[in-house]
């Protein structure tokens, strides 16, 4: 089904071609019409003309074609008004579609989302937080869209700081030091190990031997490495569930399983003779990336001591999900800080032909979350913040909201909304900003059940439930013969359901999940004032029915809504 939008603005942009080519009109909603068309103004501006002529002229010519009237207004806007006909058509379409008008890509494309890569042995931050679920959010959006997704957890499990952390496993006690992970006490872990490197010559030593035998293959070496990597795994998982988001065990492709693609990657770019020496080390220097001083910036794909880096294993991972995984977009949820290091692989893998134009690549960047200060966001002592302690606190608070409103619920009740509640409040808050923006955590508004806030969503979602079953209950009809819609709220509120599948197509253009959260908003919004202006359940049975359908379409649009963002939306609150 195409969008009501997409429908009008192919009809106005062949009327505007035809008084001067290549306007592009943007429809809005309107207070004075279902819609507004601008274009007139900036056309009218390079003609050097009237914007009401040029308004009147395109009004002249267009062709709605039984959808919508046009009406030239104020300074040369055309006011658009869905005709009845087309109203009652669609909103009936939307009650007997379960995608609420949402269209599936046929055939569907093959998207490749990196998200989330926490690090072994290391605090997951709430930078990791971000990455999953705006991760999570686009791997919905786009199984939404009837895509097909691949989620792939880039972890970090391989490198040099793996020699150090073996040796501190095993002088820690192995049972101790892998306890110690599996609580996810990993700053601890961490900093143990890096204190024994920084003090003492001989674990340095040690932890250098490490290394070698880890890369070599050294049985004990890889089980010790394993543990670790096991340990860790097993808390992101928890992790993940607490948050309750899709990704899972078997979407981790750690660092270290593209090892074996590794000298594969250097021998293709050195046949392609795409390597530079640059002190010792192995590099491509794609066109156009430059330094301050406009020297070259150089890629290393392998280090002096001939180890291969971060940079080796992003290119064999390109490779890998172009070429085995077939994969048509690729997608890396990752913060803005690598924004050059992306770029740089991308580059060097599109150089190589690993990455054909037909295969587009996307690094989904992000801001830092910040603390009430506008720092960036540390416990008191200046540490990381660890995610789970956020999640912990986020529903204590939400398990008292609960109780102040007495919300006539059992314990066990009481404990699964909190859960719920908390995991919106923190998905929201950190999805409704513009994703390259920093956003301050402030849990405080995040859990308030008022505002643009998760729970506000949930809460504005149970009513409308409320509304329907008591109607359910009383066995009203809610299948209008016609929906007639005439002014205000309820044709606001008419209007904006339509334009679900719009703000569905414009978070995917954009990879913003941001826009669906506005969008859920506003249609909130509205329904509370259909509902204030509009009595539901005692109003006649033709308007009643009428009332009803738009009731429901709003749940269901918040329900589904609220789904993609990995938002529960429960029955009651
Ligand atoms: N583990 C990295 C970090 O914590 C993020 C990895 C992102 N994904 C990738 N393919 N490089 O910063």
């Amino acid at each position: 089904m195409d969008t009501v939008s997409e429908l009008l603005e192919a009809r106005l942009r062949a009327a505007f071609a035809q008084v001067a080519p290549g306007t592009d009109p943007v429809l809005r909603p309107s207070e004075r019409a279902d819609f507004q068309a601008n274009g007139a103004l900036a056309l009218a501006r390079a003609l050097g003309r009237s914007p009401r002529e040029v308004a009147a002229q395109v009004a002249a010519v267009l062709d709605l074609g039984g959808l919508a009237t046009v009406e030239v207004a104020g300074a040369g806007f055309l006011n658009v008004t869905l005709t009845p006909e087309f109203l009652d058509a669609r909103l009936h379409a939307l009650l007997g579609d379960a995608r609420l008008g949402v269209s599936r890509s046929d055939p569907p494309h093959r998207v490749v989302i990196d998200y989330s890569a926490p690090n072994v042995a290391k605090e997951m931050h709430v930078g990791h937080l971000r990455s999953t679920v705006i991760g999570d959010a686009l791997a919905a959006l786009e199984r939404l869209g009837g895509e097909e997704v691949i989620a792939r957890n880039h972890v970090g499990d391989w490198g040099t700081p793996f020699g150090m952390l073996i040796e501190h496993l095993v002088e820690r006690g192995e049972d101790a030091g892998a306890a110690e992970l599996a609580i996810g006490d990993l700053t601890a872990f961490y900093q143990a190990a890096r204190a024994a490197f920084d003090a003492d010559e001989g674990f340095r030593e040690r932890s250098r031997a490490r290394v070698v035998a880890l890369q070599a293959g050294d049985p004990e070496t890889r089980r010790l490495w394993r543990r670790l990597v096991d340990q860790s795994v097993a808390y992101f998982t928890e992790v993940y569930r607490r948050l309750g988001v899709t990704l899972s065990a078997a979407d981790i492709r750690g660092e270290s399983s593209y090892n074996d693609d590794l000298a594969g990657v250097v021998a293709e770019l050195d046949r392609q003779g795409l390597l530079a020496d640059s002190d010792g080390a192995r590099c491509v220097f794609p066109p156009g990336f430059t330094n301050r001083e406009g020297e070259p910036l150089p890629l290393i794909v392998q280090k002096r001591d001939g180890g291969f880096g971060y940079a080796a294993t992003d290119l064999a991972a390109v490779r890998d999900r172009v070429e085995r995984l077939g994969a048509d977009r690729l997608l890396y949820v990752v913060g803005t800080p690598q924004a050059q290091h992306f770029a740089m692989v991308f580059a060097v893998a599109r150089q190589a032909g690993w990455l054909p134009d037909t295969v587009r690549c996307e690094h989904v960047a992000f801001g830092n979350v910040l603390g009430a200060d506008h720092k960036m966001l540390k416990t008191r002592s200046g540490s990381t913040v660890k995610l789970i302690d956020l999640l912990d606190e986020a529903v204590e608070r939400a398990r008292r909201a609960l109780e102040e409103r007495g919300a006539a619920i059992d314990a066990a009740q009481r404990d699964q909304l909190a859960v719920q509640i908390a995991r919106a409040a923190i998905k929201y808050a950190d999805l409704s900003t513009e994703r390259q923006r920093d956003y301050v955590f402030d849990l405080d508004r995040m859990v308030a059940f008022e505002g643009d806030t998760g729970p506000y969503l949930q809460y504005a979602h149970t009513r409308v439930r409320s509304i329907l079953r008591r109607a359910a209950d009383a066995g009203a009809d809610a299948r209008p013969e016609a929906f007639v819609v005439g002014e205000g709220a309820s044709r606001t509120l008419a209007t904006s359901l339509l334009g679900w599948p719009d703000a569905v197509a414009a978070a995917r253009a954009t990879a913003q999940p941001h826009r669906l959260c506005g969008y859920l908003f506003g249609l909130a919004q509205d329904f509370t004032a259909f509902y204030e202006a509009c009595p539901v359940l005692s109003a006649p049975p033709a308007l009643r029915a009428e009332r009803l359908a738009l009731c429901e379409l709003t749940a269901r649009t918040l329900a589904q809504g609220l789904a993609v963002l990995g938002i529960e939306a429960p029955e009651r609150m």
